[in-house]
């Protein structure tokens, strides 16, 4: 299959352009949207046959649920049965936005886009383009982040097309997505809401307005039973084998890196780094370095963080280490990513 190939601004989108990815939409096609998170591999949600294609175009595994995305906040009811409290009082907060919520589904929604759950994620974001083409397709639209499956997450056309090129219909590329992770998955259907997925609501921001929030254990690696059928799987992983150097203090994280990747070095390995530009300088010449952001401002960081995994593709290396940060604000949402991408090979200082 030839992939479309649109090009959009990001400001002022030609809205014939997006009629025409709607309709392929509405017909049962695969298109990659951007988002303010990541780009997202569309589907008529309402169209469980063109739904089973995100599944076969990604690679993934059947079980992992998929969230709907929607252009008005009034359509919420039309697919939640109930929409709690916790819900109401975030969806109005942060939407549009980079926040999805669990809640119970309505009968109608098929199967495999909540993989067989009674419950189903929703989310509005804040990106025009995306809105603008939900809003002509008329139907919520299914979409997972547009990589293959275990892949960094996209955040250019490139990314998508590297991934999903001959398996999807279009592409529409209008530019790097603003915030890079995906969006914060929160279950609103207990009685204390609960944090799935950390992302582009912070933590910090989300208890702010509930007062009360559970964190997954799972989000930190332990063995619990994962709540979120995605954080069951390896996901965000660059082409070689990772490791994550964490603990508490930036240098001592900075000293053991440039420790860890001469004696890789030594051992006749080609080394990639993932790390703040405030590191870069200082590591060993040979080091293949990926600048992820700024430790000064941690909006960088999650911005540029799955460039800088994928930045490994073209340039493959044996091995990589990656520079942990502090899991205050957005933090969260990347260290989550960079454990994960890791394996949880985890370096503690
Ligand atoms: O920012 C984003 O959320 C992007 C853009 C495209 O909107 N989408 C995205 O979708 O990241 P995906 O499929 O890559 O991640 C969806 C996450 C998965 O971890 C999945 O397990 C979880 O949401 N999820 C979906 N429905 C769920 C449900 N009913 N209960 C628990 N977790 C659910
Ligand atoms: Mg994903």
């Amino acid at each position: 299959m030839q992939t479309k190939y649109y090009k959009l601004d990001p400001v002022k989108p030609d809205l014939s352009i997006l009629a025409e990815a709607a309709e392929l939409l509405r017909q049962g096609e695969l298109v990659a949207f951007p988002t303010e998170t990541v780009y997202g591999l569309g589907a008529n949600g309402l169209d469980g046959q063109a739904v089973t294609g995100i599944f076969r175009a990604k690679g993934r595994p059947a079980d992992n649920p998929l969230i709907l995305h929607i252009a008005d906040v009034e359509k919420l009811p039309e697919i939640a049965a109930v929409v709690p409290a916790s819900a109401e009082a975030l969806t109005e907060r942060f939407w549009p936005g980079p926040l999805s919520v669990i809640v119970e589904r309505r009968s109608h929604i098929p199967d495999i886009v909540t993989g067989g759950l009674t419950t189903v994620a929703v989310r509005l974001p804040a990106s025009l383009i995306a809105r603008e083409l939900i809003r002509l397709a008329g139907v919520p639209i299914a979409a997972p982040s547009a990589n293959t499956s275990g892949r960094p997450s996209p955040t250019t056309a490139e990314d998508v097309l590297a991934d999903l090129g001959g398996k999807i219909a279009a592409v529409i590329d209008a530019g790097p997505c603003a915030i890079g992770v995906e969006s914060s998955v929160v279950d609103c259907t207990g009685v204390v809401p609960a944090l799935l997925r950390p992302g582009g609501v912070t933590y910090e921001m989300l208890l702010e307005v509930l007062g009360e929030i559970e964190v997954d254990p799972a989000l930190a690696g332990s063995l619990a039973i994962p709540k979120s059928p995605g954080m069951k799987y390896t996901h965000y992983a660059p082409m070689a084998p990772m490791f994550l150097i964490e603990g508490e203090l930036p240098a001592a994280t900075g000293e053991l890196i440039k420790r860890e990747i001469l004696a890789a070095q030594a051992g006749g390995q080609r080394v990639g780094a993932v790390v703040s530009v405030e590191l870069a300088g200082s590591l060993p010449p040979a080091t293949i370095t990926a600048v992820y952001g700024s430790r000064a401002d941690t909006k960088t960081i999650a911005a540029g963080l799955y460039t800088a995994l994928r930045s490994f593709d073209d340039n493959p290396v044996d091995i990589i280490y990656a520079e942990g940060i502090e899991e205050q604000g957005l933090g969260l949402a990347v260290m989550n990513r960079l454990r994960k991408a890791a394996g949880y090979r985890i370096i503690r200082n």
